[in-house]
């Protein structure tokens, strides 16, 4: 099964940047309380998340910040996605979201991502998905040359995970990992990718042809591949 959804093909990286800063601000603008925004970790959306923070007149007091994944380092930590959440969106401190949950990466892996897991369930108000009421607004995603999204890593346990909306994914990059995992990322009005780059051109088309971790999600609502000319071949 493939995953559908619109491809938007831009110049470049820095195109991609700009027209992704304003695909967030145009979902977000009349956001009612809460939206609930995930945030991709990596370098692709660093430029992205700068160009947001420089656009005035959003509403971010209606906006609650999640990230997709994190890696489990202190939060000061150059690993850190959180860290570069700060450096970038939250950088000048105009962008004031209602709330921001952080992953935990204190004590270990297992109840960092069973705390998450808990504060998402609190933040839903629900411990069960229900139809037809998201758990997220946007999601933003990245995807690996390797076809991950988030941490959600080629060969893991954390795949085949249909219960948790976080969990803790112990092996296949340097640091273990915090993810959310598919049900918790599926459950989205409106799934974004934003990919860059001929490193990611292979994985992009194995993905949206439903292959690799990221092919496998099936979002709920939209879909949206935000895509440079170097990753879409053209
Ligand atoms: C992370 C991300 C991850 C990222 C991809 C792409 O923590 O690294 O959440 O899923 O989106 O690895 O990373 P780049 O944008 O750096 O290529």
């Amino acid at each position: 099964m493939s995953i559908a959804g619109e491809m938007i093909v831009v110049k470049d990286a820095d195109a991609l940047s700009q027209a992704a800063a304003e695909l967030i601000a145009a979902r977000m603008t009349g956001c009612k309380t809460p939206f609930r925004m995930v945030l991709s970790g990596g370098t692709t959306p660093v430029a992205a998340y700068r160009k947001l923070s420089r656009l005035s007149g959003l509403p971010w007091g209606c906006v609650e910040l999640f990230l997709s994944d994190e890696r489990f380092v202190p939060p000061d930590h150059h690993h850190s996605n959180y860290r570069m959440v700060r450096e970038t969106l939250l950088a000048d401190g105009t962008v004031q979201p209602r709330k921001l949950f952080a992953i935990p990466t204190d004590e270990t892996p297992g109840s960092a991502a069973a705390r998450y897991d808990e504060i998402l369930r609190q933040q839903y108000g629900s411990s069960e998905l229900e139809a037809g009421a998201p758990l997220f607004h946007l999601t933003l995603l990245g995807l690996g040359d390797d076809g991950h999204t988030a941490s959600l890593l080629p060969g893991q346990p954390v795949l085949e995970e249909r219960t948790l909306w976080a969990a803790a994914v112990p092996k296949g990059r340097d640091e273990p990992r915090i993810t959310l995992t598919y049900p918790a990322l599926e459950a989205s009005v409106l799934t974004l990718f934003l990919v860059s780059g001929i490193a990611k051109r292979d994985a992009l088309v194995q993905a949206r042809g439903g292959g690799l971790p990221a092919g496998r999600l099936q979002p709920q609502g939209e879909v949206i591949w935000l895509v440079d000319a170097a990753a879409a071949g053209v």
